[in-house]
């Protein structure tokens, strides 16, 4: 199984303007992040990554989607659709008993921190966008972690976006 996290930040390490706004994400970035989820079997988000989807965008088309709240009233189960709780490795193991393969997560800050400190994910890729936004969530929230990486890729697009793809070292 391989796990990736997918994220499009502006040059300051940020994935939103103030607590929620991520309207600057650019059309050129959802493209690639659709192309991503495309590849995957299925994606891991957050509820309040969640509720940024407009109604006809989700579920999102084309991978299974895996949402996490300790809300039981949200909880369900449908066919590209699983809205439950645990922890990280809760709910890798869940993906792995439906038998996929590869795994997107999707945000944000709280659920991406979780999976990074249980050692879960394997690939790191980074939509830099040319913006400074000062203030808002970060890729993984304010803890002490200290990962080493190792970059895999790196590509311009549409004279816009930087795209950074990093292995993840684990610690032995
Ligand atoms: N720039 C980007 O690429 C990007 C990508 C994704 C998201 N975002 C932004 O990130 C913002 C959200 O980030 P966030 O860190 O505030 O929230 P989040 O990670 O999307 O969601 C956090 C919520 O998920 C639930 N949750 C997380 N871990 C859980 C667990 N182990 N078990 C049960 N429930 C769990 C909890 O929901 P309950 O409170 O319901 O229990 C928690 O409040 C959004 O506003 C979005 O705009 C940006």
């Amino acid at each position: 199984m391989k796990i990736t996290l997918y994220m499009a930040t502006s040059i300051d390490g940020y994935i939103t303007r103030g607590q929620e706004d991520s309207s600057w994400v650019s059309e050129t970035d959802w493209d690639q992040f659709y192309s991503y989820i495309k590849a995957s079997d299925a994606v891991i988000m957050g509820r309040k990554t969640m509720e940024q989807f407009d109604s006809d965008e989700f579920p999102i088309e084309n991978s299974f989607n895996i949402v996490l709240t300790s809300n039981e009233d949200l909880h369900k189960e449908a066919e590209n659709l699983s809205i439950r709780e645990g922890s990280a490795n809760d709910i890798v193991n869940f993906a792995r008993k439906k038998g996929f393969e590869n795994l997107l997560i999707i945000g944000g800050e709280n659920t991406n921190g979780q999976f990074l400190r249980a050692d879960l994910i394997d690939e790191i890729v980074l939509s830099v966008h040319p913006l400074i936004i000062g203030q808002g969530l970060t890729l993984f929230g304010k803890s002490d972690l200290d990962v080493k990486l190792q970059l895999l890729e790196t590509k311009e697009i549409n004279n816009e976006l930087v795209q950074l793809r990093y292995k993840v070292l684990k610690e032995i």
